[in-house]
């Protein structure tokens, strides 16, 4: 017999890792006032650039003597930067336990050539936090996009470390209260918390990583899109927002706008009670169902914001194609838009509960899993 459809459908069925929702109040009329032909290098351009830094800092509560900068290439085009400019000055200790932390070390191993101490864990886990030596720089990933797992906290990063940490907090930015004073380098895009563009990058940094710029020099070529210093000092204009090379204003402005909606539901504290209370209501939802289960052993551990799911229903045999059938039978309904695990990960779903996501609309959604998955076992049978 065919389950009959829930009655509600959530009004946004866009529940992506990345690009993610944009902010509810969202229009494209909300550009209007994007400085469209004209250079970045105007005032006016210039006064837009400044002016997204000086949100960044105000909304994440970046402290005064740490710099912020937008640069290419989005959260990518961060982390190589901070990597190839940063590392090789000491020991690297790489902390992986997902698709992007694993492509951080295949740089530092394969392309950098580092000698890097690595330490992995599978999807669903954390590595050893207590056995990383704060001597060495430690590159690591708040928020494991890929795995929906994430670290509990700053407290394992030691506060007199001599090394630096280089963190690629993408998708935790906004939506988790950052320790500063533990992060050196961090970086995230534009596109993920605040429902933003993709191209840009922010980077970041602590008075120590700025100190480690302007005192080493990395024995590789770095390209200009990578240069931070000029003989031997930091080019401070980046920091203003004066680019490395043409940035989008169009992007600039849609991100200048995704942070006046931030403030409008509360600044810092509210995205992340947004985040909680979606990331709750999916996993109330599993935690009734025997037939699903957050890919995140330790509940510390469980990302608010790409909540990473499995289905451990023993009549399922093909993992892969259940979660692929289900994932497509509720795009074909247009209930929920690109929520299949992503390419490298375990078979699953994921579902991106960042502050721009309605609760309502994930209250909505989850009839529609209890729906999806009923109807593919029948088909099983
Ligand atoms: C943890 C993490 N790092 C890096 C990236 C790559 O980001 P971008 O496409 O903004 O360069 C992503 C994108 O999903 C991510 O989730």
């Amino acid at each position: 017999m065919v389950k009959p459809t829930p009655a509600a459908r959530p009004v946004n069925p866009r529940f992506s890792s990345g690009p993610c929702a944009k902010p509810p109040t969202f229009t494209l009329a909300s550009l209007k006032d994007a400085p469209l032909g004209r250079s970045h290098r105007a005032p006016i351009g210039k006064a837009k650039l400044a002016a997204a830094i000086d949100g960044t800092r105000e909304i994440l509560g970046v402290p005064d003597d740490y710099r912020i900068g937008i640069v290419p290439a989005s959260d990518t085009g961060a982390v190589e930067m901070a990597l190839w400019s940063m590392l090789g000055a000491r020991g690297v200790e790489m902390l992986a336990w997902e698709s992007f932390g694993a492509g951080w070390v295949t740089d530092v191993a394969k392309q950098l050539k580092l000698d890097a101490v690595v330490k992995t864990a599978d999807y669903g886990q954390l590595p050893d936090l207590a056995s990383v030596d704060f001597a060495n720089d430690v590159v690591f990933t708040w928020n494991g996009t890929t795995s929906g797992v994430r670290v509990p906290d700053g407290d394992w990063i030691a506060a007199d470390r001599e090394g630096l940490t280089i963190c690629d907090a993408t998708s935790a930015a906004f939506a988790t209260d950052l320790p500063w004073d533990k992060l050196d380098v961090t970086t995230f895009s534009w596109q993920k918390v605040l429902g933003g563009e993709g191209a840009h990058g922010m980077l970041i940094l602590s008075p120590r990583a700025v100190e480690r710029l302007e005192s080493y020099t990395p024995p590789w070529p770095l390209p200009k899109i990578f240069r931070l210093t000029k003989g031997g000092k930091l080019i401070e204009g980046i920091f203003r927002g004066e680019t490395i090379n043409t940035p989008s204003m169009l992007a600039v402005e849609d991100y200048l706008v995704a942070l006046e909606w931030a403030r409008s539901v509360g600044g810092l504290k509210g995205l992340i009670a947004r985040a909680d209370a979606n990331a709750a209501a999916v996993f109330e939802f599993c935690d009734r169902r025997d037939w699903i289960a957050n890919l995140a052993e330790a509940p510390a551990t469980r990302s608010n914001t790409s909540v990473c799911l499995r289905f451990t229903d023993p009549r399922i045999s093909d993992g892969a194609a259940f979660a692929k059938a289900v994932a497509r039978r509720l795009d074909a309904e247009g209930v929920a838009f690109d929520i299949g695990a992503y390419r490298d990960a375990p078979p699953g779903l994921r579902i991106w509960c960042g502050g721009t996501v309605e609760t309502t609309d994930l209250a909505a959604l989850m009839p529609w899993l209890d729906w999806a998955f009923e109807t593919e076992i029948a088909a099983l049978a």
